[in-house]
């Protein structure tokens, strides 16, 4: 008899959504969870931390730039940065207890320390083994590290630090227009930081709808961020006088320098697999650190598993909770799936950045027969009276069929509202499905049915 059906090491999204599911089907479930509180890096240090410090600075730069013109006089808030510390952290921990409640109505034991696989079928935790029949590996990612810049997490920080600076920065410099680097910059700059990021490639947020690309670093840039694009960061130097962030442009490889109170390292995430024992165990690795599994989540060592961050595809918490909602599908007896080609990606900055499934670089590469329906916030009277007019929906739709590819919106509440398409997808639906439903008005929904209507005979609006 082992001690437990199975045992999943880690707690983060991908983890602790499989331990509820393998409860809620009828298994004895365990999760080995070494930080103190549940929820892995996304509730603790990831999406919810940085969503919070994203709601308060929205609400400081809408006093800033609307409520005059909204006939709201006299707003000048001050920032109590240790209080809005405090309630990043309440929200934090209501979510991190709120994940220790649902074990506890689950029934799901947290066996608390760092996990290691003995051998298949034994997990130890400090000096206890205990024994499962499947073991699924779910311990996430962490920053990768940049060749010339070490991270102290006070000066030069990565996502960590910066959600967590004992005062506010003057000045910072940002390495990586990813979805950490323009999150976190943002909130910086909206809390009157200059705020610069340093991009290695010719675009931001690359793999991105290149007409989002253009539009959001134009909206950015109006909102303060300055970008230093095609440039390939060197080294960082701490120094009395601030950090200095040495680069070297691509284009023609002249070298400068720029000197900011604090640096933020934003070039990516790695799998985390360290003292899991992977090795002797003989887990075959894929591709930049990930374990390698099949289209089951199973790893070469019959009865482990991985899922989320730690094996390929998009780093995301919805990822990895699907994955982990398919993989307890599985080891019970059930047919757990995920749609990896449609799993939403959501910045949320403001306006928020949302997309699913194709690219137009993607279709044209691929020598796809398409058509786009785009249709922008400027002919939507709810998105102008909140004065976030500026972006547009997008729908890519087969050229023959009509059937949705791929959805880009760059809008208010763009990361809701992509969930429409995703649905429609999901369904095999054609534009028409989506311009023929109707929308309530006024609502920034309507964007996306104009934009399905684009696809058709045509846009009202536009
Ligand atoms: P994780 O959440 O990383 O959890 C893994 C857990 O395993 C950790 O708690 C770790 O302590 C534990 N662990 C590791 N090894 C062991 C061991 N040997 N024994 C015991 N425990 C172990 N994604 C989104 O979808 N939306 C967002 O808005 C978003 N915002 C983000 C913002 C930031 C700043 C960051 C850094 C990430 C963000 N992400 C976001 C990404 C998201 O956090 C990850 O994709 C998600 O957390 C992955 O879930 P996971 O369960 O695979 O791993
Ligand atoms: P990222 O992969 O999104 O962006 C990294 C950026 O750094 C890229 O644009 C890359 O070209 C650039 N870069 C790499 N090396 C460089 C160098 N030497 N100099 C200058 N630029 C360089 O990674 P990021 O932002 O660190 O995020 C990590 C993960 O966390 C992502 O996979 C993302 O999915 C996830 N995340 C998701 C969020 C969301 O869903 N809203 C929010 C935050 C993180």
């Amino acid at each position: 008899m082992s001690d437990f059906d199975t045992i999943i090491i880690g707690a983060g999204p991908g983890g602790y959504v499989a331990a509820i599911r393998c409860a809620q089907l009828g298994q004895k479930v365990a999760v080995v969870e070494g930080r103190e509180t549940l929820g892995g890096t996304c509730l603790n240090v990831g999406c919810i931390p940085s969503k919070a410090l994203l709601n308060a600075t929205h609400h400081l730069h809408e006093v800033h730039e609307n409520f005059e013109k909204m006939g709201l006089m006299g707003a000048n808030p001050t920032v109590d940065w240790g209080k809005m510390q405090s309630y990043k952290q309440d929200v934090v921990n209501g979510n991190t207890k709120g994940i220790e409640f649902l074990f506890k109505k689950n029934k799901v034991t947290w066996l608390k320390g760092w996990g290691q696989i003995a051998a298949p079928g034994q997990v130890k935790v400090g000096e206890q083994t205990y024994t499962a029949k499947n073991i699924v590996i779910a311990t996430g990612s962490e920053p990768a590290s940049l060749p010339g810049v070490t991270v102290d997490e006070k000066t030069v920080v990565t996502s960590t630090g910066a959600l967590a600076l004992e005062k506010m920065p003057a000045s910072v410099t940002v390495i990586g227009a990813g979805v950490i680097g323009l999150e976190l910059g943002s909130v910086y700059a909206r809390l009157g930081a200059k705020v610069t990021v340093v991009e290695f490639l010719e675009a931001i947020t690359p793999g991105m709808d290149g007409e989002v690309q253009k539009s959001f670093q134009r909206i950015l840039a109006k909102q303060g961020l300055k970008f230093i694009i095609g440039a390939a960061v060197k080294g960082v130097d701490v120094t009395a006088a601030g950090a200095v962030t040495r680069y070297k442009l691509r284009k023609d490889g002249s070298e400068a320098a720029l000197t900011s109170e604090v640096v933020l390292v934003a070039t990516g995430r790695k799998p985390y697999t360290a003292g899991l024992g992977l090795e002797a165990l003989g887990v075959e690795m894929g591709p930049r650190g990930t374990v390698k599994t099949d289209a089951h989540w199973a790893t070469n060592v019959p009865g482990i598993y991985a899922i989320g961050d730690a094996v390929a595809g998009p780093m995301l918490a919805h990822k990895a909770e699907d994955e982990g909602m398919a993989v307890a599908e599985i080891l019970s007896g059930k047919h757990g799936h995920v749609n990896y080609g449609v799993i939403p990606g959501v910045i949320y900055t403001t306006p928020e950045v949302a997309s699913v499934g194709a690219t137009e670089e993607a279709l044209k590469e691929a020598g796809r027969a398409y058509k786009a329906g785009k249709f922008p916030f400027m002919g939507n009277a709810r998105a102008k009276a909140v004065f976030q007019a500026e972006g547009f929906v997008k729908i890519l739709a087969d050229a023959a069929t009509d059937r949705i590819l791929g959805a880009h919106i760059i809008g208010p509440g763009a990361g809701d509202m992509i969930h429409e398409i995703c649905v429609a997808m999901e369904f095999g639906a054609a534009a028409q499905d989506v311009a023929l439903t109707c929308h309530a008005h006024p609502t920034y929904s309507e964007a996306v049915r104009e934009a399905a209507l684009a696809c058709g005979d045509g846009a009202i609006h536009a």
